[in-house]
């Protein structure tokens, strides 16, 4: 009894525990947070969605601005009997893979208005990156993204044999586009494993199994810088990454036109008024509208764009762009 007494003391005086009952929060949340407060920082826990102590669950999570409507009315084409993916995406997968970030910040950094608006700006490039629309589709070419989880017709296994000893391919497996942010290449669907914790080397077909598994791979893509020492999409998005010297001259800005150099360097940026480069953010400034925050929100067209920006990338060592 005196040893637990003792326990519970100690415990008391390194965490001071406040629970409260959401009457003093000024944020209309649908789930009430345990909120603690640790060394001065008020961290919180909000359950299934924003779990483990961490600042970031105090703000409003993705499934309080963004409800199933919305997606709905963003990915409106993707059960049509053309599209190529019918069934397969939904907006539980979505939510339940972003639960894995939210406590890192996807979606819940910075308040309300950036959550939308990083929401918005990872599913313009997951639209863009899916879709099936084209200039005369029904409903306009925006309104068919998710319409694929899969590169339908791939010309070869994208097996880059440089990682032969660090992901060597499996026999008779091909690595070819699967996902939401579609993944391609041995090494990346290796890399993404390792992360998630998933065999993907040897089992790339999860991902076109399993759309809660291609978010997650997607939204990892998004949180994660590609190499040391540089941003993750979601740092340049949200103002976490600061320009250096040599950014400010490669005209890296922070916000959306530097996602695409992270996340396609030179295949969309540094390329003028690219084709796909506007793909992208027509998807962006879409959603924005759809969701309710308006395009205005975007920002000046420098900030949209990376056409005049220098890759993070210069090319890389073997053959290793991705297609689709
Ligand atoms: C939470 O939202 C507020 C604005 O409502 C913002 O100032 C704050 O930075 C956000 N917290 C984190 C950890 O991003
Ligand atoms: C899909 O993937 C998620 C995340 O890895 C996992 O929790 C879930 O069990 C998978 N679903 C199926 C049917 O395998
Ligand atoms: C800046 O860019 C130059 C030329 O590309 C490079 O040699 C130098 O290492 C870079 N400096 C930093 C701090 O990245």
């Amino acid at each position: 009894m005196e040893a637990k007494k003792c326990v519970l003391a100690v415990l008391a005086l390194l965490v001071i525990v406040v629970e409260v009952n959401g009457g003093g929060d000024d944020q209309a949340s649908s789930v009430k947070p345990l909120v603690k407060i640790v060394k001065g920082k008020k961290l919180c826990d909000k359950g299934w969605e924003c779990k483990g102590l961490s600042a970031y669950c105090c703000n409003e999570t993705i499934s309080d601005y963004f409800q199933t409507y919305q997606f709905e009315n963003l990915f409106s084409k993707r059960n049509t009997p053309v599209a190529h993916a019918v069934g397969f995406w939904d907006y539980n997968s979505f939510i339940t893979a972003a639960a894995l970030y939210q406590p890192h910040g996807f979606g819940t950094t910075g308040g309300k208005l950036m959550g939308q608006k990083e929401v918005a700006a990872f599913l313009g490039h997951v639209g863009s990156k899916t879709s099936c629309g084209y200039g005369v589709a029904t409903g306009g070419p925006l309104a068919w993204g998710l319409c694929y989880n899969k590169e339908m017709s791939p010309s070869k296994l994208y097996c880059d044999d440089y990682y032969k000893y660090t992901y060597p391919c499996t026999p008779g497996v091909s690595y070819h586009g699967r996902g939401a942010l579609p993944i391609y290449w041995n090494y990346n669907y290796g890399k993404t494993g390792e992360a998630l914790k998933i065999d993907l080397l040897n089992h790339p077909e999860y991902i076109e199994n399993n759309a809660t598994l291609a978010f997650e791979a997607a939204i990892w893509r998004w949180m994660t810088p590609e190499k040391k020492n540089q941003p993750s999409a979601h740092d340049v998005f949200v103002g976490n990454w600061k320009p250096t010297k040599n950014d400010t001259l490669s005209k890296r800005v922070p916000g959306f036109g530097t996602t695409m150099n992270v996340l396609y360097g030179d295949q969309v940026c540094g390329k003028g008024d690219d084709e796909s480069m506007n793909n992208i953010v027509s998807h962006y400034l879409y959603y924005l509208d759809l969701m309710g925050v308006g395009r205005e929100e975007a920002g000046p067209h420098e900030v949209l764009s990376c056409a005049e920006q220098v890759s993070f990338n210069q090319a890389a060592p073997s053959s290793s762009s991705s297609s689709s």
